[in-house]
């Protein structure tokens, strides 16, 4: 089973996120992170790099994106490219090329999600991969009805993905009909995966990620399949837990040597 950690708030949830994340990867020769955009991951950044920006290690680090919407102009404020330059690579200190995004541009789209599996692999895959969810359920940009085994391919986006996302372009039609996610089958390979999840908006979709069937409809519940998982939410985001106190209780009682 997943690991369930309710924190009273997004802040609490990053600092325990980044410690594991920097334990995780500190001592590894050739550490991989996975990366997510949104707003989710946001607090866990800010403590990453409180934590260890500039650190010495970080120049062997290589990172790898979910996912990136498809047909946006290079250097597009709300490209998860630029997101990841503006919110991570520079606070890190990091150099542009230690992270790898799933390329959007329309040039060289039919082969791009193969070779970005091919790099992922070459980089002996992903250490950490850090998760939000939609509420639709989906990770990545893996909306529902995704193969639990999918790679990384071209998807259309949901109609309420693309609404929840308008609130970063200036109208709906701004917000690209298309995308490049890693999937679902690629999210597993990695070898612990955080996922995070803050607001009431989200307690119907994690409670179904983590309680409810394992189903294509939806996606998230395919971290029930994944033997090293970790689920960091809230207190409203954890409203719609069947099993909370047990959560509470488990994590209150683990043992000192039972970190994240
Ligand atoms: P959010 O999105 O972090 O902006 O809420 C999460 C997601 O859609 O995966």
């Amino acid at each position: 089973m997943a690991e369930i950690v309710i924190v009273p708030d997004d802040q609490v949830a990053g600092e325990l996120a980044a410690e594991a994340i920097l334990r995780r990867l500190i001592d590894e020769p050739e550490p991989v992170l996975g990366l997510a955009t949104g707003s989710t991951p946001t607090s866990t950044y800010h403590a990453m790099v409180r934590r260890a920006a500039g650190q010495d290690w970080l120049k062997n680090l290589k990172a790898f994106a979910l996912d990136e919407y498809v047909g946006l102009p290079d250097g597009h404020p709300e490209s998860y490219a630029e997101v990841l330059r503006r919110e991570f690579i520079e606070p890190m200190g990091l150099v542009p090329a230690q992270v790898m995004l799933p390329p959007g541009g329309l040039d060289g789209l039919s082969t791009a999600a193969a070779q970005y599996e091919a790099a992922i692999a070459d980089a002996g895959g992903i250490d950490v991969q850090i998760l939000g969810i939609g509420t639709d359920g989906h990770i990545g940009f893996n909306e529902p009805g995704s193969s639990l085994a999918s790679r990384t391919r071209v998807k259309t986006l949901a109609e309420s993905t693309r609404r929840d996302n308008a609130r970063f372009f200036s109208s709906l039609d701004e917000v690209p009909v298309h995308c490049i996610t890693q999937g679902l089958g690629t999210v597993l390979d990695s070898r612990h995966l955080i996922l995070l999840a803050f607001g009431a908006h989200k307690a119907d979709a994690i409670a179904a990620a983590v309680e409810g069937p394992v189903s294509a409809s939806l996606p998230a519940s395919v971290v029930q399949l994944h033997p090293h998982v970790t689920v960091l939410v809230d207190e409203p985001a954890a409203a719609k837990f069947k099993h909370g106190d047990y959560y509470r209780f488990a994590y209150a009682n683990k043992f000192e040597w039972q970190r994240l």
